[in-house]
């Protein structure tokens, strides 16, 4: 087996960050702390949100924005296929199903237009759309003018997944603030992490006191413990976490400027790489959180290939996102097929993350960079050599 050289993904800690997890592990005092609602109050003011919730992921935040907003049996939420299933298996866990809007070919997110296409036509079948998703995916902006126009037209709630984007600007908005809520998520390969964990923002204050009952086990304020007014589950985050997650947002503007240099590393090597389209921000996307580096290959046969090279270079890569609907048990529950939603299914056949973090070295993208070129060489001198098989033959007469 290959050793792997360089490392898919790794968290930015510093010695702050071990302090506030050994202070509250001196204090003793692991769950239903302070720290907790020191993080939620530190992020939220950070991102401009009135309120901020923590809860133990960023799908657990995603699941209680849709009990928020009302959603319920047979209701009906737009998303996007393209992006982490969690997007819209929160749909599924409060009964209600999914409707895919295909993306936008340039960013990758929800394209506004097919979007009020569908809820209109969802509309004349006699059933109406109550909510929209968008993701901003990779940390890319979704077109939030568009869609909550869409979303003022016909009355829909607008949750963002804001899941692979804290800290970035839509037109100068902070993302995660410009709907009803917004979700962030702190796994270890986010920007910012807090081990497991996430967070709801709202400038709502109903939505604020609903969605603390609901990650409480539904106590209400006053409740006494064992007194629950709604159902609700057990989604807190741990002082721990919290105290790490406090850390981490103290240096979330560090952060993000280490991966923006490296994501600027990688531009200067691939921009001129033939077979590769690095990835683009759009004018909107007016601060950039760079969650991970995502290529385009410009052959859609070369993706397995290329990373097959890769790993035997000790390179690991991804290819994200395969789309939602062709998840097998998508497939199999609700009858989604390929050709659905092409521009979604097009992009998940060529996008490949190479490595990608914030203390990544110039160097290691280098040795990235190298190897990709490398493999793409031997791609191409393999297909000079190789007889025509009889579709290629056609195509080329
Ligand atoms: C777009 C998006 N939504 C939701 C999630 C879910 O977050 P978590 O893994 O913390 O549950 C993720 C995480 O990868 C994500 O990328």
């Amino acid at each position: 087996m290959t050793t792997t050289i360089v490392p898919m993904s790794e968290p930015d800690l510093g010695p702050a960050e071990r302090t506030a997890v050994l202070e509250v592990l001196d204090g003793k005092t692991l769950a239903l702390g302070p720290r907790a609602r020191a993080f939620e109050d530190r992020l939220a003011a950070r991102v401009g949100a009135r309120h901020g919730i923590a809860v133990n992921s960023g799908t657990a935040a995603l699941h209680l924005c849709l009990l928020a907003a009302g959603i319920g049996a047979d209701d009906v939420v737009v998303t996007t296929p393209f992006s982490f299933v969690a997007s819209a298996n929160c749909i599924l866990y409060v009964g209600a199903r999914p409707l895919f809007v295909d993306v936008d070919p340039e960013t990758l997110t929800l394209d506004p237009a097919r979007l009020e296409h569908a809820v209109e036509t969802m509309a004349r079948s006699g059933r109406r759309v109550r909510a929209v998703l968008p993701v901003h995916v990779f940390g890319q902006a979704a077109d939030m003018d568009a869609i909550l126009g869409v979303a003022e037209r016909h009355g829909l709630a607008v949750i963002e997944d804001a899941c692979e984007a804290i800290g970035g600007a839509y037109k100068g908005r902070p993302l995660g603030t410009l709907g009803d809520a917004g979700t962030f998520a702190f796994y270890p390969n986010k920007q910012m992490t807090t081990g497991e964990g996430g967070m709801i923002v709202t400038g709502d204050a109903r939505w604020d006191a609903l969605v603390r009952s609901l990650r409480n086990q539904g106590r209400d304020v006053g409740d006494e413990w064992l007194a629950h007014t709604r159902l609700g589950y057990n989604y807190r985050l741990d002082e721990m976490s919290a105290a790490l997650g406090l850390a981490q947002v103290e240096r979330l503007d560090e952060i993000l400027a280490k991966r923006s240099r490296v994501a600027g590393w990688y531009q200067a090597r691939l921009g001129g790489l033939d077979g590769v389209v690095p990835p683009r921000l759009t004018a909107t996307t007016t601060t950039a959180s760079w969650f991970v580096y995502v290529v385009r290959l410009a052959d859609p046969t070369a993706r397995a290939r290329t990373m097959r090279g890769l790993a035997a270079r000790g390179i690991p890569s991804r290819p994200y996102f395969p789309p939602i609907h062709l998840q097998p048990f998508y497939r199999s529950d609700f009858g989604f097929r390929p050709g659905m939603f092409p521009t979604a299914e097009a992009a998940g056949a060529t996008c490949l993350a190479l490595p990608f973090f914030g203390t990544m070295t110039e160097a290691q993208v280098e040795t990235v960079c190298g190897a990709l070129a490398e493999v793409l060489d031997e791609h191409r001198a393999g297909s000079r050599g190789r007889p025509l098989s009889g579709p290629e033959e056609a195509a080329r007469a």
